[in-house]
């Protein structure tokens, strides 16, 4: 299998697994338990805290473990505008996960100001439009890299123009991409998920800056400083640690190899399927996604087109729903100004640390010999 759909999700790095399984067999112990056991674990979460925090440039009691990139882009929103009355306005770009979207619109409805920044016709936030927003009562929440086209946002630049309001920058995509510290961008929140760059799934991290009142969005337990109530997830904590130890000491490798395997893609695809239009911009672009499309992408089916590719060992996917046989065009290509044919059928392919140039070229031929054969059956 060709497997190019590692933004959903990746493969578990088998050192990742390695450093879980104690925790899962015979270091099972609860880290609020008092004994040896218990401690022993409290000691791993504690490290593992530590030495994340470290690599993203932030202090141990900044990081709070969450179920994953969902759960912390929630909790950002709801603990800044109803667990806690921080804010009068929350603002998000139009690009945005929805699990910021929909706790943002949940908002509007409990009362907050809601607004929206809109992108430009590439996929990065207009600095224009965010400028209004410099509030000390205000929730800006625009992500580092999007996951669908892969654009990077300019969150410095909307630090430095709205340095009185709160910030989150969901990094869910981005970290152990690109390089990433919350000190250098100077954000308020930020979002990671395990699962993004080799680690295991239902594990995450919700950055604080100190200084912050954070409320807890989920009670009834004294974990991670009254901010998270639950037990804390042992064994992913520790195989997430070790995911964004491998990302980030390994990132100028990585970085490199996939955006030279992005590259050839993209070069590959004009060169041998007709009509392609890329969505990815050129620049400032994660180095693992490219978004196409294709110029006569309304009479392409852009499900079969993925399922043909399924059947013949290759995994991608689109940044379309499909709901009762329509496609629709996602939210993402809307906010772009895209409704026309391009935004149809389209495909996002995302690349790991572990794709190889066999694989690009595989997937080329392929994808071309499907496209032809599909615009042929129309003709007969
Ligand atoms: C940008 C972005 N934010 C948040 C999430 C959600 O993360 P998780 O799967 O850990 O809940 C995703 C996952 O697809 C994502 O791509």
């Amino acid at each position: 299998m060709i497997y190019l759909d590692n933004s959903a999700t990746t493969k578990m790095d088998p050192e990742v697994l390695e450093a879980m399984l104690p925790y899962l067999q015979e270091e099972f112990g609860n880290p609020s338990s008092i004994h040896q056991l218990g401690r022993r674990a409290r000691v791993a979460v504690e490290n593992a805290r530590e030495e994340i925090a470290h690599l993203i440039g932030a202090h141990p009691s900044e990081v709070i473990f969450t179920s994953g990139g969902t759960e912390a882009n929630n909790a950002v929103v709801k603990s800044c505008c109803f667990e806690s009355d921080l804010v009068d306005r929350v603002v998000c770009s139009s690009i945005e996960h929805p699990s910021v979207l929909r706790p943002v619109e949940t908002a509007g409805r409990l009362g907050k100001d809601v607004a929206t920044i809109p992108v430009d016709s590439q996929g990065f936030v207009r600095l224009d439009a965010i400028e209004q927003w410099n509030d000390r009562r205000t929730l800006i929440s625009v992500m580092h890299a999007n996951n669908e086209i892969g654009t990077i946002q300019p969150v410095e630049k909307i630090r430095a123009l709205c340095s009185d309001a709160l910030l989150h920058t969901d990094a869910v995509q981005s970290l152990g991409k690109i390089p990433f510290r919350v000190d250098h961008l100077g954000i308020d929140f930020a979002t990671f998920s395990a699962h993004k760059l080799h680690g295991p799934k239902g594990i995450g991290a919700l950055y604080v800056r100190r200084g912050i009142p954070f409320k807890a969005h989920q009670e009834g337990g004294s974990q991670e400083r009254n901010r998270r109530a639950g037990t804390e997830a042992v064994a992913l904590i520790v195989g997430f640690q070790v995911a964004v130890r491998k990302a980030i000491t390994e990132l100028e490798h990585r970085q490199r190899r996939m955006a030279q395997l992005r590259d050839l893609l993209r070069a590959l695809l004009a060169e041998k399927v007709p009509g392609v239009v890329f969505h990815t911009p050129v620049e400032n672009a994660l180095p693992n996604i490219l978004h196409i499309g294709f110029e006569d992408g309304d009479r392409l089916d852009g499900d079969a087109l993925l399922l043909a590719l399924d059947m013949q060992g290759i995994a991608v996917s689109s940044g379309s729903a499909c709901s009762a046989g329509t496609v629709q065009v996602s939210h993402v290509m809307k906010a772009l100004g895209k409704s026309g044919p391009a935004a149809k059928a389209v495909i996002r392919f995302s690349l790991s640390k572990d794709t190889t140039e066999e694989e690009i070229r595989a997937t080329v031929e392929t994808l071309a010999a499907i496209v032809e054969e599909m615009r042929m059956a129309q003709h007969v």
